[in-house]
């Protein structure tokens, strides 16, 4: 441990909040959606900072199957080490284990209607997903105001997320107003999201489905070893019609450009594909002509190859000390136990629960 403790170094500082649902490991989409700003953020030094493994809300629509979250939650600890998240700088936590998480939709509830939540854009998404009409689990329509409560419990005014769940945080703003003016206080902190820049937004998949999801198998995962993903880059989709290398192709919706788009830089040309200064070149040479899809995966190759190598090492290093890992989450729970509990009272005060 270092010997200023965490708290008082974060003392004064804005404070940031996300969270992931266990539910597998994380891919490149989620590195540009939202894990990439958080490593960011982390070496900025301005954030004192909490990262929620939200096992509640994986339950949400897991209930029948507690064992995978749970299996999950190692897994996605290894992630987080691995992009270089410190938990000497950042505060992991595990939603079950922090009561006021689920002391506090009790509050909120009260302020939420069946319609508002009906509403929720990426509820509803989810409802049709899973095919959910009135037989809806009610743990399951009510998680924004479960994900309320984590982000209000830590006064969070920071939320760096991806753009699905924009929604969420529209909801949390509301919860926020009317909890506020109901109980005529200022208890609860206003959030803002950070949502990554456009060509970040939703990495579809290798196969060009729109979304990058485990369940359509199309992911390229942070701990995809090369082999696994030479072999995927190789597999990606392009343009089905550019079949000869002198045949024009086209850039739009070609997953191979789409990459490029989201993870490479003008340095990356100088190192890897020094005929080009940089993507806009690339892609007009693509789109008249005589650059073969062999020579752009080749390059994305070993951009993201470049991107992954040290992550794989890192993890390896922490699969080897699983202790240490739990451990880190231990502490960072803990810290996240005693700052929730100071916004539990405030909110029990502000709504005059608090006679014993
Ligand atoms: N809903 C988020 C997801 O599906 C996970 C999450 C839970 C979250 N609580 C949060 C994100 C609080 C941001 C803030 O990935």
């Amino acid at each position: 441990m270092s010997p200023v403790s965490k708290s008082k170094k974060d003392a004064g500082k804005k404070v940031m909040l996300t969270g992931d649902r266990p539910s597998g490991n994380l891919h490149i989409g989620h590195f540009v959606g939202s894990v990439r700003t958080r490593v960011e953020m982390q070496n900025s030094g301005e954030y004192e900072m909490y990262i929620l493994i939200a096992d509640l809300q994986a339950l949400t629509d897991n209930a029948q199957n507690p064992e995978k979250i749970r299996e999950s939650i190692i897994q996605i600890m290894l992630d987080y080490l691995a992009v270089g998240l410190d938990p000497n700088k950042v505060n992991f936590v595990l939603q079950s284990a922090v009561p006021a998480l689920f002391e506090l939709p009790m509050y909120y509830a009260n302020l939420v209607t069946q319609a508002r939540l009906e509403r929720n854009p990426t509820v509803k998404d989810e409802l049709k997903m899973r095919g959910f009409n009135r037989d809806v689990p009610v743990g399951f329509i009510s998680y924004p105001i479960s994900q309320a409560a984590d982000i209000t419990a830590f006064q969070a005014s920071v939320v760096p997320v991806g753009a699905d769940q924009i929604p969420m945080l529209e909801q949390t703003r509301e919860i926020v107003s009317a909890f506020n003016r109901t109980y005529n206080c200022d208890a609860l902190v206003m959030p803002k999201e950070i949502v990554p820049k456009d060509s970040c937004k939703r990495l579809v998949g290798i196969d060009g489905a729109a979304k990058m999801s485990k369940s359509l198998g199309n992911c390229i995962y942070l701990k995809d070893s090369s082999e696994e993903l030479k072999k995927k880059v190789t597999a990606m989709y392009t343009d089905p019609n550019h079949i000869h290398i002198s045949d024009p192709g086209t850039v739009e919706g070609n997953v191979v450009f789409i990459y490029l788009d989201a993870f490479c830089s003008d340095e990356h040309f100088k190192r890897f594909l020094p005929e080009y200064k940089n993507l806009d070149e690339l892609k007009s040479h693509y789109k008249r002509g005589g650059l073969g899809d062999v020579k752009i995966k080749t390059f994305l190759f070993k951009v993201l190859d470049e991107l992954l190598a040290p992550m794989r090492e890192r993890r390896s290093k922490y699969e080897k000390d699983v202790p240490a890992v739990l451990d880190a989450l231990k502490r960072g729970t803990d810290a996240a136990i005693k700052k929730t509990n100071e916004t539990l009272a405030k909110v029990r005060r502000a709504i005059g629960i608090n006679i014993l």
